[in-house]
């Protein structure tokens, strides 16, 4: 059984999120997705929030698994009998921040290893950021969200559509 961690905040999900989510499957039999409890970032969404919108994006898939985590990251995917973490990288930009934080992993704990998926070309540009700064300026978000997400998104902005 090939079990993987995929962290993140989350705040919200995205298509992004979802096609590394997809994609990862095919790679491992079981997928826990794993939601960063106490963030410095101040997020939009509770955790309750952000796992609930991830149950609700990811409830066709069987194999995946949505918890929420505090603390280090390696500890949660060993509690989670997981040997991998899975990461997605967008651009260069993301790349300096990624192997940082997989190389501290492996210092923390050598057996646990990350493995990146390059986020199909559609989705390069998107980002949870870019999700919350185009619906707090009243655009459209329904190409980067699923439509409940974007309702949530939404009512946090108190938009009435
Ligand atoms: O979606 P994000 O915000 O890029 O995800 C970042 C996350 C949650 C993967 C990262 O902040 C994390 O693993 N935090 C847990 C604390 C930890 O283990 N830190 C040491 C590794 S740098």
């Amino acid at each position: 059984m090939r079990r993987a961690v995929y962290p993140g905040s989350f705040d919200p999900v995205t298509f992004g999120h979802l096609d590394v989510i997809e994609r990862s499957l095919k790679i491992v039999d079981e997928l826990i997705i794993g939601v960063l409890r106490n963030h410095t970032k101040n997020p939009l969404f509770s955790v309750e929030e952000r796992v609930s919108m991830l149950k609700e994006s990811t409830k066709q898939f069987s194999h995946v698994r949505v918890e929420s985590f505090d603390g280090l990251l390696v500890d949660f995917a060993v509690q989670s009998e997981a040997a991998v973490i899975v990461r997605g990288l967008r651009a260069i930009t993301d790349f300096e921040y990624e192997l940082l934080m997989s190389q501290t992993n492996s210092v923390l704990n050598p057996s646990v290893d990350t493995v990146f998926l390059t986020t199909r070309l559609q989705y390069a540009y998107l980002s949870s950021s870019t999700v919350k700064e185009v619906a707090l300026m009243g655009g459209d978000i329904s190409k980067f969200v699923p439509e409940h997400v974007m309702r949530h998104v939404y009512d946090k902005y108190e938009r009435k559509d």
